[in-house]
């Protein structure tokens, strides 16, 4: 029987009934509906709207069903539509008419709002200790590549050399501005629409402030209309995935290139690599490839819940209901792709020595020798026109800049001397970096000091 059957004449046509229904997606919140409904009876009995024994029979009767649900005895039905009406019918089944109660000064539009707020919460808090334990990883491995130099690109163009330490710890900066954005999200999703009934508020004499502390909310929503209208939250929370995912898709990518036999800079373990069913050769970098197109997915659920909410006008919609599948699969995605990139990095195997190598060529010191012109007393923009030409000669010459003798060097800028051969050795150029927050080697022992 449907819960709101009262006024209606003719039962509900079977494909509207199917179309309609929810459960198959949001029995997910089922804990959450549940420890919602327990607030709610607490409130109502200790408020006298309900007596107190009824509010504690209402309660042990939904820990019974929470526990059936987690022992697969429970099965949900279409007919019920979604999560809260199912364990409204279940409650009712087992309670007869006191189960009725429940829903006095509620409505499925306050429900459903803490549900979600409840489940984003969790899923927060599991995010972030998945970033954690990234940016613990990303320290762990810099600090065993303090040393190991490799070339630091632009344009993809060799630019300048740099450790792999500080490089890491470029990507660390990024997941420690997605774990301050999911807390900041966090905050938002931390108030408490339940008591604002269908859209209007409720004429009984509820109290918010007492569920607000059953649930663990810090404030209340302030408007009943706005209450069960409000998704930002959950935007905010796809919108913080859709930005983690753009960065592990940034890495992902450069450690696609790095394992092609162009670059050879890394390794990917056996276990987070796959092979092709043609080509014996093959070992192909599925996992990193995997997360950087899943990150166009989450992306999708950005857009799916920025359009569903575009047109509504105030106060809950139908539509609404399709919020939940883009936020499960935003979380869900980003959840397995940090798990599985946290592994993938911790088994890489670096090639240290094709890094160094990589960094020794290209003429990443040229930047180096300009800067050497300069503390002889050249103007900038002079000493970039005469490296620039002897960069030109080098190439044409087959060499290096540190290959040229003192004669040639001489033929460029008569400031030259013999020191120049240690200015642009390549851990000189590195050692060398003097502003904040530089890839020195110093600096980046401080960086790693402070952050971990
Ligand atoms: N299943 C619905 C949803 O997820 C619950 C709220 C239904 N409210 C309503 N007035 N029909 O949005």
């Amino acid at each position: 029987m449907k819960l709101w059957k009262g006024r209606f004449s003719k039962a509900e046509n079977s494909l509207a009934e199917e179309f309609n229904a929810s459960i198959e997606f949001d029995q997910r919140l089922y804990k959450q509906d549940i420890t919602g409904s327990i607030a709610h009876a607490r409130m109502l009995g200790k408020q006298g709207i309900i007596d107190k024994e009824e509010a504690l029979a209402i309660e042990s009767s939904l820990l019974e069903i929470l526990k059936d649900i987690e022992d697969g005895k429970i099965e949900f039905t279409i007919e019920q539509e979604d999560i809260h009406m199912n364990i409204e019918s279940i409650l009712t089944e087992r309670l007869g008419p006191l189960g009725k109660k429940l829903h006095t000064a509620r409505s499925r539009n306050d429900q459903v709002a803490v549900d979600i707020r409840l489940y984003l919460k969790d899923e927060i808090n599991h995010v972030v200790e998945l970033l954690e334990e990234l940016k613990q990883t990303l320290v762990t491995l810099a600090k065993e590549h303090q040393d190991t130099v490799m070339p630091g690109y632009t344009h993809l163009q060799r630019a300048q050399p740099v450790t792999l330490a500080f490089y890491l710890m470029a990507y660390w900066e990024m997941f420690h501005r997605d774990v301050r954005r999911f807390r900041f999200c966090y905050e938002t999703t931390n108030t408490l629409p339940l008591g604002s009934g269908a859209l209007a508020g409720t004429t009984y004499n509820t109290d918010r402030d007492f569920l607000a502390d059953e649930l663990g909310f810090d404030r209340l929503c302030d408007n009943a209309m706005d209450a069960v209208s409000d998704r930002d939250f959950a935007i905010e929370f796809i919108s913080s995935c859709s930005i983690a995912m753009m960065h592990l898709s940034r890495f992902c990518e450069e450690l696609i290139i790095w394992s092609s036999t162009e670059f050879q800079f890394i390794e990917m373990d056996d276990g987070y690599s796959t092979g092709s069913s043609i080509m014996p050769q093959k070992k192909n970098p599925d996992m990193a490839e995997l997360i950087r197109g899943k990150t166009g997915r989450v992306y999708g659920d950005l857009m799916t819940l920025l359009t569903l909410m575009k047109g509504l006008p105030l106060a809950y919609n139908k539509d609404m209901q399709e919020d939940k599948l883009p936020v499960f699969d935003a979380g869900d995605t980003l959840k397995s792709s940090l798990a599985i990139f946290i592994q993938m990095i911790t088994t890489m195997k670096v090639n240290v020595q094709i890094m160094e190598k990589a960094a020794k060529s290209g003429f990443m010191n040229a930047t180096d020798a300009a800067d050497y012109l300069v503390s002889k007393g050249l103007a900038f923009r002079d000493c970039h026109e005469i490296i620039g030409r002897m960069v030109l000669y080098c190439i044409e010459n087959g060499k290096a800049i540190e290959e040229l003798t003192m004669e040639e060097l001489k033929g460029f800028s008569e400031k030259f001397e013999k020191d120049i051969y240690e200015k642009i050795d390549i851990r000189s150029c590195i050692k060398a970096k003097k502003s904040k927050g530089s890839t020195s080697f110093e600096s980046v022992e401080q960086m790693l000091a402070a952050k971990s």
